[in-house]
């Protein structure tokens, strides 16, 4: 079932159109990711989804209740982590939590309780009593994460939720995201300009200048760049290339003593590969393209120039994190 419907929906401020007529559906129990450079208008989308923000034109509804019309009810069904933190840092974190309670109407004798359990989620429990002014960027995402989630949600908006934080936090903060349709029975809409953090969605909608330029799984939008790198050392690259070259009548090329080439599916044919040149074989690696690629491909432009050191990392840590569990 869809939890999310968006149709054509225009946003203008003056002769700027931060959102130019988008649709989409997310599927309740899944991680939505809005992946798009500064100023895409993905916050904008976020703020008519959250009842924040009018839009110009369409229509926009959560859990069957229509954005504009029936903004309280929209209200109850949503958490939100805003772009920019808005916790209270002469607050602890358990008084933070308390206080968004209060704004919930969730009943006293549950407060606590509530309050304990989201705690301990995102792994805070041993500090709820400290103040926040003392807690790092990851600790504070961290607890405006439980704040979200405090009053039980169906949908969780994060808007760029590891902005500003260092490599090692945004992984552990990926973990937490990753778990969160499962164990707390929410639909995640994220939006995030860092391409590889989009890998743990389950659905991907590219944004570009207001308009959505392509959506669809990260491995379907992946494939549609065409083709994963495979790059292969032998003990005879002139031999091996011309076997290859042959098998798959595709060109190989040579960089620095290792022979590449560009295949649709990469891990297919590399078995294929090896028993073509046999004992020749010293190694053999697999490039896939990334969201990046995706982007890159799509608009001729980098999503993101600068800051992409250390996102490998997290990437292959996301991933393997998905694998154990
Ligand atoms: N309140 C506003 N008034 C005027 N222009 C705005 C306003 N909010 C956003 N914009 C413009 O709309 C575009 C999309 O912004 P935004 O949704 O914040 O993008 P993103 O979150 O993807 O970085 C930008 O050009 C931005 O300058
Ligand atoms: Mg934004």
């Amino acid at each position: 079932m869809s939890i999310i419907r968006v149709e054509n929906l225009i946003k203008r401020f003056g002769n700027i159109t931060a959102v130019n007529d988008i649709s989409f559906e997310i599927e309740e129990g899944t991680i939505f990711g809005f992946l798009g450079p500064n100023g895409a208008g993905k916050t904008t989308t976020i703020n008519i989804l959250c009842t924040l923000l009018a839009p110009t034109s369409g229509k926009a509804s959560i859990n069957g209740h229509d954005c504009m019309k029936e903004s309280s009810k929209v209200r109850k069904a949503i958490g939100i982590v805003f772009q920019d933190t808005t916790l209270d840092k002469d607050l602890t974190a358990a008084e933070n939590l308390i206080f968004h309670a209060y704004l919930y109407n969730i009943a006293k004798d549950k407060m606590q309780e509530r309050v304990d359990d989201v705690l301990r989620f995102v792994d805070l429990y041993d500090r709820k009593d400290d103040l926040v002014k003392k807690f790092s960027g990851g600790m504070k995402r961290r607890l405006e994460v439980a704040r979200g989630l405090i009053h039980r949600p169906r949908v969780l908006f994060l808007d760029e939720p590891t902005l500003g934080l260092d490599p090692q936090s945004r992984t552990n903060l990926w973990e937490f995201i990753a778990e969160l349709p499962e164990k707390h029975n929410v639909t995640i809409f994220m939006t995030t300009h860092y391409m590889e953090e989009a890998e743990v969605c389950d659905r991907i909608a590219i944004i570009d200048n207001g308009k959505i330029i392509a959506m669809g799984t990260p491995d379907e939008l992946k494939k549609a760049v065409g083709g994963d790198v495979v790059y292969i050392k032998t003990t005879d690259n002139a031999s091996a290339k011309k076997e290859i070259e042959r098998l798959f009548r595709l060109d190989v090329s040579e960089k620095e003593g290792e022979l590449y080439l560009t295949c649709v599916m990469g891990d297919t044919c590399i078995p294929e590969m090896i028993r073509t040149i046999g004992e020749r074989v010293l190694s053999v690696r697999l490039q896939r393209p990334t969201l990046n690629d995706v982007f890159l491909k799509l608009t001729g432009k980098a999503i993101r120039e600068e800051e992409t050191s250390g996102m490998d990392t997290i990437k292959e840590e996301v991933r393997a994190y998905r694998r154990r569990h």
